[in-house]
C-alpha cells in the first residue's frame, strides 16, 4: 500500500486527506493509519510462518510507540510485547496482551519491577531476558521470597557490529547488553542462580534501523552455538527485533524484504542449529520499527519563515520534543508539503525549541510556504511519539488513529500548559 499520495494536489495518507484534519484539529499531531499497522503486523508474522519458521511468537517493542490503543489493536491480531519496564508491562496486559507472551528485555530491571512481574496470574511471562549475573541472581531471589519459578532466557552478546548509527548498535563486548557466552556457559554451573529459576531461551538483538543483514546471520550463527553448548532443553530462541525501513530514497534498494529476512533466519537456524540437534525450539522475534514506523505521520503548521542571507528558514509549530530522531541521530525523514506545488527553494525546517539541533531537515527543497500553510513528517510512527518530553515546557501532542473504517479516533489527547507540573 502506498502510505501518502497527492489527489488533486492534497497529500492524502492511507486515503485521508490532511488538510481536513486541521480543520479539527490543533497540530501539530501524530496520526496512525490502523490498516498500515495491521498490514505491517500480517505481513511480518506471515513472512515468518511462509519461511517454515517453528511456532512463530512476535513480541512487539513497546518502546517504538506503546499507544494503548495501537497495542490493543496488535494483541487482536496475536501479537506479544517485547518490554523494558515497569511501565510497559502494565500497558502490556492492559491492552490484552497476555502475561506468556511477554519477554522482559533491559539492563536496568529493579527489584520492584522484577516481583511485579513474578507477581501475575498464571505461569507469568514468557521470559526474563536477562542480561547480567547480578540481574540473574536478584530475580532468583526474589522468585525465592515470592515462592515462584522465573522462566529465565540469557541475551546472548555475540560480539558483532553491525551497520547502523553507533547509539543503536547493541551488539558488542563495548556495549552494555548481553552476556558473553563464557558467563552465561558458567553460570549454568552455579547452584546459586538456579534454585527459583529455569533456563527458557536464548536470545540476541544487535541494534536498530538494520538495512544490511551480515551481522544478522553472524549473530544467529552465535546464537546456535551458544544455544547447543548450554545443553539445556530450550523452548525458544529469540532472534530480537531490528529490521530496518527505507527512511530516505536511497535506502530503498537496500531494504531487506520480509522474506529475505526470514528466509535467512531459517536457512542459518537450519544450518547451524536444527541440523545439529533434536531440539524444536519456537522462534520468537521483537521486531518495534518496522512494525509502527511507516504507520505514522507528524503533522506540523508553518509558523512563519524567516531569511538570514541564503538560508532559509520554516519555522514550524512541531519541535524535537515531539520528535526527536533528527536531532538525537541526525536521522533524514521526509517533509512533505499538504498542498503540492513546484519546489522552488532550500529550505531549513526548524522548530520552536531553544537548540540548533531543533532541526527537521537541512536544505530541503519545499514549495514556498506561508504562515498556517501544513507540512508533514513522514515515518514516525516509531521512536516519535515514545521518546518526546515537555523540553520548553511544551505540551505533549495529540495522536489521532485513522480507523479500518476510515472515522478518525482520538487515542491520547494533547496536553494543555495546565497539566504541565
Ligand atoms: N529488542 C530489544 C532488546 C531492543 O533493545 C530493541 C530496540 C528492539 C527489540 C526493537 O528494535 P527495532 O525492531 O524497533 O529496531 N530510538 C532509536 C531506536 C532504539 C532502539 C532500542 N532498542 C531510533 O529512533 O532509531
Amino acid at each position: 500500500m502506498n502510505e501518502l499520495t497527492y489527489k488533486n494536489k492534497k497529500l492524502q495518507f492511507a486515503g485521508q486527506d490532511i488538510s481536513t484534519l486541521t480543520k479539527k484539529f490543533k497540530t501539530p499531531f501524530f496520526i496512525y493509519s490502523e490498516e498500515m499497522l495491521t498490514e505491517n503486523y500480517e505481513q511480518f508474522s506471515q513472512g515468518a510462518q511462509k519461511a517454515g519458521l517453528i511456532d512463530p511468537l512476535i513480541c512487539f517493542a513497546m518502546k517504538s510507540n506503546p499507544n494503548k490503543e495501537l497495542v490493543k489493536i496488535l494483541a487482536k491480531l496475536g501479537s506479544g510485547a517485547d518490554i523494558v519496564s515497569g511501565g510497559e508491562l502494565k500497558r502490556a496486559i492492559e491492552a490484552g496482551i497476555p502475561a506468556e507472551k511477554i519477554v522482559f528485555s533491559g539492563v536496568g530491571k529493579t527489584q520492584e519491577e522484577i516481583e511485579y512481574a513474578l507477581k501475575l496470574k498464571g505461569q507469568g511471562l514468557n521470559s526474563f531476558n536477562v542480561e547480567s549475573l547480578e540481574e540473574l541472581e536478584l530475580i532468583n531471589q526474589c522468585a525465592k521470597k515470592l515462592k515462584k519459578q522465573a522462566r529465565i532466557c540469557f541475551r546472548l552478546n555475540p560480539v558483532v557490529q553491525p551497520k547502523t548509527h553507533k547509539y543503536i548498535s547493541t551488539g558488542n563486548k563495548t556495549h552494555k547488553f548481553g552476556l558473553l557466552e563464557h558467563d552465561i556457559l558458567l553460570s549454568l554451573k552455579e547452584k546459586k542462580y538456579w534454585s527459583h529459576s529455569k533456563l527458557v531461551g536464548l536470545s540476541v538483538h544487535i541494534g536498530s534501523q538494520l538495512l544490511d543483514l551480515k551481522a544478522t546471520k553472524k549473530a544467529l550463527v552465535r546464537l546456535s552455538e551458544v544455544a547447543l553448548k548450554t545443553e539445556c532443553p530450550l523452548e525458544f530462541l529469540d532472534v530480537g527485533g531490528g529490521l530496518g525501513v527505507d527512511y530516505h530514497p536511497d535506502e530503498t534498494h537496500k531494504l531487506p524484504h520480509i522474506e529475505t529476512y526470514m528466509n535467512l533466519i531459517a536457512e542459518t537456524l537450519e544450518k547451524a542449529f536444527y541440523a545439529k540437534t533434536d531440539l524444536r525450539p519456537r522462534i520468537v522475534f521483537e521486531p518495534g520499527r518496522r512494525i509502527v514506523a511507516k504507520a505514522g505521520l507528524f503533522v506540523m503548521k508553518v509558523l512563519r519563515n524567516k531569511v538570514s542571507e541564503d538560508n532559509h528558514f520554516v519555522i514550524v509549530d512541531g519541535g524535537m520534543n515531539d520528535f526527536m530522531r533528527p536531532s538525537l541521530y541526525g536521522a533524514y525523514h521526509a517533509l512533505l508539503p499538504v498542498k503540492d506545488a513546484p519546489k522552488t527553494q532550500k529550505c531549513h525546517v526548524v522548530g520552536p525549541i531553544c537548540e540548533t539541533s531543533d532541526c527537521f531537515g537541512s536544505d530541503r527543497p519545499l514549495p514556498p510556504l506561508k504562515s498556517g500553510d501544513l507540512l508533514v513528517l513522514k515515518d514516525t510512527g516509531a521512536y516519535g511519539y515514545s521518546m518526546g518530553s515537555n523540553y520548553n515546557l511544551r505540551g505533549r501532542p495529540l495522536e489521532l488513529l485513522l480507523e479500518k473504517k476510515k472515522k478518525i479516533r482520538v487515542i491520547n489527547k494533547a496536553q494543555d500548559y495546565s497539566e504541565l507540573t
